[in-house]
């Protein structure tokens, strides 16, 4: 059980509940590993509406959902559906909770998940609102930072490289704030620093931060977590094609240090290949724990965990 029926921001994860959440996240792990699928939620219907681009996200909740035997509808794209022809998504949430126990959402307006689970009589996660936040992503990051490093305070942790626009990185560095003494170095380009809002919130929540041209990872850094430059979020094209390959990290830059490199995904220029060899990249690792992480909440959102 969680004590809130909608997961809308990673400001309601509070360390306590995070944990309670991994522990489930284990144990859901170790089923897929004994049993691969489940009988939790063959009483369940699951509704996946992904009105933006994805790939990991609409794929792990549909397999945490098979995992768990769960049915499922889904709408894929906001032309496919009635959005095409003027419905508000009010209205659309009111229709699907009557197809649905719970409701999956990636749309690009940022704020429209909190609409949403305003709206929606039955559990609501948001899956992405636009720029602003991505909660169960900020879950999986944490969750694989806890297995690299088995701690989420003390550390010292690189984000780049447009810390602006990132919705994984926003909801990364509120989830991690809540932790004791951690230390953030922004990086990339100026433009595309965090918001002063944004820092004003994290140094407020006892978070020390820096904005930084360039960084050193060998400098005792514990993890770089990078996201590519969110190209369908500029305002100016131009500012993205002047800056999308001078941010990359190289093998060199990681080699021989202890920092754990962790990237949301998609890969598109910010982390050379020649990395992914290297024993620091767990990108591929961060994204494979976007299932038990998934069934843990879904589970826990229908208080069947
Ligand atoms: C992220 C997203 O959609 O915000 N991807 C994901 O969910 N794994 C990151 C991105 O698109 O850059």
């Amino acid at each position: 059980m969680l004590p809130f029926p909608s997961l809308i921001s990673s400001t309601q994860l509070t360390p306590e509940i995070i944990d309670s959440i991994f522990k489930v996240t284990d144990d859901m792990a170790d089923q897929i590993e004994t049993s691969g699928r489940i009988e939790l939620l063959d009483d369940k219907v699951v509704a996946l509406l992904f009105f933006e681009p994805s790939s990991r996200t609409m794929m792990s909740f549909q397999s945490a959902a098979q995992r768990l035997k769960a049915g499922m509808v889904f709408a894929q794209n906001a032309s496919s559906t009635s959005f095409e022809k003027g419905e508000s998504l009010e209205d659309l949430i009111r229709m699907v909770e009557s197809y649905s126990d719970i409701i999956v959402m990636r749309h690009a307006q940022p704020g429209s998940a909190a609409i949403a689970a305003e709206t929606s009589k039955v559990p609501f996660i948001n899956a992405g609102d636009g720029g602003n936040e991505h909660p169960t992503q900020s879950l999986i990051d944490a969750y694989t930072i806890f297995k690299e490093k088995g701690r989420l305070d003390n550390l010292k942790i690189m984000f780049g490289f447009d810390s602006l626009q990132s919705r994984s990185i926003h909801s990364l560095t509120k989830l991690l704030s809540q932790y004791e003494n951690n230390h953030f170095t922004f990086t990339g380009p100026g433009e595309l620093m965090p918001s002063q809002t944004m820092l004003d919130e994290l140094t407020s929540n006892g978070v020390t931060c820096e904005l930084e041209a360039e960084v050193k990872l060998h400098d005792g850094y514990d993890v770089a977590y990078v996201n590519r430059l969110q190209q369908e979020r500029f305002e100016d094209p131009a500012l993205f094609e002047e800056n999308r390959l001078k941010y990359r990290l190289l093998k060199a830059d990681i080699e021989g240090s202890e920092c754990a490199i962790l990237d949301p995904l998609p890969r598109i220029d910010e982390i050379a290949t020649e990395v992914d060899d290297l024993p620091n990249a767990v990108y591929f690792k961060q994204a494979s724990y976007g299932v038990p992480v998934r069934m843990a909440l879904l589970a826990m959102l229908l208080g069947k965990a």
